[in-house]
């Protein structure tokens, strides 16, 4: 599984990605807004720290200003993935995006069905929110589960992105279902690496390790 780091923190990025552990990175209006700094400016930097995919969003409601948008975001670096929103007027602008050769990340999907018709509008990357259909009770792990399956079944080639990511149990059971990418905040990858029976385990050995008086440097 690919990881995208969820994230406009350049910093933070930046310490993944020495640690080999960022494909790719996602932003989206909101996070751009809590970077507090200008889109272009910010995408650009992260663009030029990583080889991978970087996402940036359309904000038009209309294909036309979607696509005129997208073109514009494009210019910044030959690795953005134009995002659009999974709405008709978002497939349409996929549909020409894509036929230009650009890669697009279709986001907001909620259901199966969204995620056929961006496969179908030639979708590189769909974005279903897990933690978002948690929050009203149902299960966004099903959904990944459902589009997986709906993909295989048909050889669509358009990448299941899991975002709205917001634990390590989210990223074990996107793993477990087969997503191609999951996209996290950089705390939630962080701590992946913590198991309580590892803090033990060291403890344990650093005090045998005192007794012994020896050192290694
Ligand atoms: O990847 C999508 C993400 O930025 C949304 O996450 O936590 O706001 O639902 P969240």
């Amino acid at each position: 599984m690919k990881f995208f780091v969820d994230t406009a923190d350049t910093a933070a990025i930046a310490e993944l990605n020495d640690l080999g552990m960022v494909d790719g990175v996602t932003t989206n209006p909101s996070i751009i807004m809590k970077s507090g700094r200008d889109i272009r400016e910010v995408t650009k930097e992260i663009c030029d720290m990583i080889d991978g995919p970087v996402s940036a969003e359309t904000v038009a409601l209309d294909a036309e200003g979607m696509i005129a948008e997208g073109r514009e975001l494009a210019k910044i670096a030959d690795n953005i993935t134009i995002k659009v929103p999974l709405t008709w007027d978002g497939l349409k602008a996929c549909r020409v995006l894509s036929g230009e050769g650009r890669m697009v990340n279709v986001t907001l999907c909620f259901s199966a069905n969204q995620a056929l018709l961006a496969a179908k509008a030639g979708a590189t990357f769909i974005s279903p929110f897990i933690g978002r259909l948690d929050d009203i009770n149902l299960d966004g792990m099903d959904l990944i589960a459902d589009i997986r399956q709906i993909y295989d079944n048909y050889g669509f080639e358009t990448q299941i992105l899991a975002a709205s990511i917001r634990s390590v149990n989210h990223m074990t059971e996107a793993a477990k279902i087969g997503a191609d990418v999951a996209t996290a905040p950089p705390d939630v990858i962080r701590k992946m690496a913590q198991h309580v029976l590892t803090d033990k385990g060291l403890e344990g050995f650093l005090k045998d390790w005192a007794k012994t008086g020896q050192k290694i440097l």
